[in-house]
This record gives structure tokens, sequence and C-alpha cells, in this order.
């Protein structure tokens, strides 16, 4: 994407990652974290607006629309922060990693994002969810909360489930006894009856209209996987945990001739990091980790880059779409967007290019 001058007609035909990312009046694109859903032949880019000096969240999730995922026209706020005081979503909560995705059934377009409450910093870990009627909003808020209160994983054993943890014996973090319990469902015990920690999220929706939330839960230390309800509206009570003790953000999925991948990112604040990347024959595992797809200079650091999203698109293609953080001004955070190619045993391998066109 290249910068757009103010007021030029000029349109922009490739795409730039690293580059200075305008909207097509030549504004600064602030939909960081985000996720791109295509409906009825347009792109929609729903984002966190992210202000220039501050840290929460001032505004709420923006949308841009496409047709050609080059040229960007802003749409406005999908969804708005409330004046209300004690609202979940009082102005300064922070809403991050906003994704939306159509549901054919119910015709209603449902976003779900990382929810945390104003002045309480990260400590939350909740989902939210809004719903509207159109692509671009105004969403209405529903509710905010953890995941599948009182329901374990389907993937924790008897044993697991039975053990009772001592907290104050495992107060202390990374001993190899505390990871050892952390991996046998330390926290998940612990949150079961308030619910599964959510933070760093992505949706994703299979062939069969399925769609999954998937999070970084347990402190961070374990992503969990947890099926939606045929409406999207909320979770059907199955979940899996998936690389426990594994540190994972940044979730970010894609489907291939019946194989899962999941590209995700090392928990290092806004610092880019190794990716990891996952492999399973069923969503419901088991997940196999592989070495990061990357390939180019930076590919040991995601190329400055932390996922937030695969957009897949017809005829086999996909883009894989990253945040470089900007943690003194949010808002001027950077994007990178790059195709996917897979090698010949079917592994994602994504190539840094300084530009590219979209040929499909
Ligand atoms: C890394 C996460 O991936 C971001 O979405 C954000 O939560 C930052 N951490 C906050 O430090």
């Amino acid at each position: 994407m290249r910068a757009q001058v103010k007021g030029s007609p000029e349109k922009s035909k490739e795409i730039v990652p690293g580059g200075v990312w305008n909207d097509v009046d030549g504004n600064y694109i602030n939909a960081h974290g985000g996720g791109v859903l295509s409906y009825g032949g347009k792109y929609y880019w729903f984002g966190e607006h992210r202000p220039d000096k501050k840290f929460s969240t001032q505004v709420g999730v923006t949308c841009y629309s496409s047709t050609d995922l080059c040229n960007w026209k802003y749409e406005g706020v999908s969804l708005s922060v409330s004046d209300k005081a004690g609202s979940d979503i009082e102005k300064g909560c922070i809403m991050e990693r906003p994704k939306v995705i159509y549901n054919a059934k119910t015709k209603k377009f449902v976003m779900w994002f990382h929810l945390e409450l104003k002045g309480k910093g990260y400590e939350a870990a909740r989902a939210g969810i809004a719903v509207s009627d159109t692509p671009v909003g105004p969403y209405r808020f529903i509710r905010s909360g953890r995941v599948n209160p009182g329901i374990y994983p389907q993937d924790m054993t008897a044993e697991e489930k039975a053990t009772v943890w001592d907290e104050e014996e495992y107060k202390e973090w990374w001993t190899p006894k505390w990871r050892e319990a952390v991996n046998k469902g330390l926290f998940v015990k612990r949150d079961l009856q308030s619910g599964q920690m959510s933070r760093d999220m992505g949706l994703f929706v299979d062939d069969d209209g399925k769609a999954y939330h998937i999070y970084s839960s347990e402190e961070n230390l374990t992503m969990q996987i947890a099926e939606l309800t045929d409406d999207y509206m909320g979770h059907s009570g199955k979940y899996i945990r998936v690389a426990p003790g594994g540190h994972n953000e940044a979730p970010t999925m894609l489907k291939r001739n019946g194989m899962y991948w999941m590209i995700t990112s090392g928990c290092t604040g806004w610092a880019p990091n190794e990716a990891r990347m996952f492999s399973a024959p069923s969503i419901w595992g088991p997940w196999t980790q592989h070495p990061h797809p990357f390939v180019g200079k930076g590919a040991e650091k995601t190329f400055g880059g932390q996922s937030t999203f695969i957009l897949s698109l017809p005829g086999d293609k996909y883009i894989f779409m990253a945040d470089i953080w900007k943690p003194d001004s949010l808002m001027y955070s950077g994007y990178i967007w790059l195709p996917i190619d897979f090698d010949k045993s079917g592994k994602p391998v994504i190539v840094w290019k300084d530009n590219w066109k979209l040929s499909f």
C-alpha cells in the first residue's frame, strides 16, 4: 500500500509491507491487531483504533472498506467505547484484536475482541462480543466475559481434572515443578468457575460453517480453541488446550487441503519475536509444532511484526497479516501483509517482499 497523497486521485496498486499505509483520503490507517471480512464483493478491515500518545482505547474498533485490498476507504467507528461509567467498554478500557465473521443463518455480523476493563491493566482477560445487521455497523455491544465457566477442556485427563493444586506451592513461576503443573492444568483449574482467561485472539470459520475462537489463555501460557455456538454469539462448551506452557500469542489460522495451520508469536509485549507454526489434521488436534515459516531478512523476528490474521481468498490464495507495534505511538504502528506460499509438502512459506502486487 503506497502512501496516498491527500487529494491525489492516483490509486495504489501494490502492497508495501512496513510502508506508510494511508487510506484513500490520505489519513494514516488506524486499524491495528485487526482482521479482514470478505462480504458481498467487498473487503472490510476491522482493527483497534489506537491513540497517538496514550495507551488505552479512546475510540473503539474502526472499519475500512476496499474492493482491491490496496485502496481503503475509512468507514468510521464500528464499535464505540461507551461514555457510561462502569460499562465493560467504558472509554479507557482496552479493546484489542477485533475480528468479525458473518453468520449466514442469522444474517448477523458478529464481532469478537479482547477486552480489558478500564483501570485494571490486563487482569480481566475477557472476550467481548458485539453484533450488527450490516458489515460496517454500528455494532451493538452484547457482553464480555471469560470463556466456558465451569467446563473442563475436552483434552484434560480424569487425573488432571481430579488434581487439587495448592496454589501456595506454585507461587514461584518458571520452576520445573511449576511448569509441570501448568502443563497439567494448574490455571485451568484455578479459573474453572470464573471461566478461562482470553487475551490475544482470532476467529476461524471452517468449511462447514462452524466457527472457533482461538485465544491465549492460562496467563498467556497456553492457547485454547473453543467452538462457538451456531449463531456465533457464545461458546458451545467444547474446547481444547494447545501447546500447554508454550507461551503463544497472536493466533492466526488457515485451512488448506484438509490441514489446519496456525501461526502465532511468542510473548514479548510489543517487541517482535520468533513466530511459531503448528499444524493439525483436525481443529481438535493433535497439534504439531514446526519451525516458523518466514524467509528473508528479519525472518527470525517475524520481519519486525506480530501476526494478527490470515485472509483466505478464492483460488487457494492466502495473505499473512501482522502489526509492527510502535509502543511510543501505537496509532502509528505499521502493517506487514505478505502472500503465503506452500512448499512441496504443503507447509506454509512466507517470503519477505519490499512490495508486491495482488495478482488475484
Ligand atoms: C502483545 C499482544 O499481542 C498485543 O495484542 C498486546 O496485548 C500487547 N502484548 C500488550 O503488551
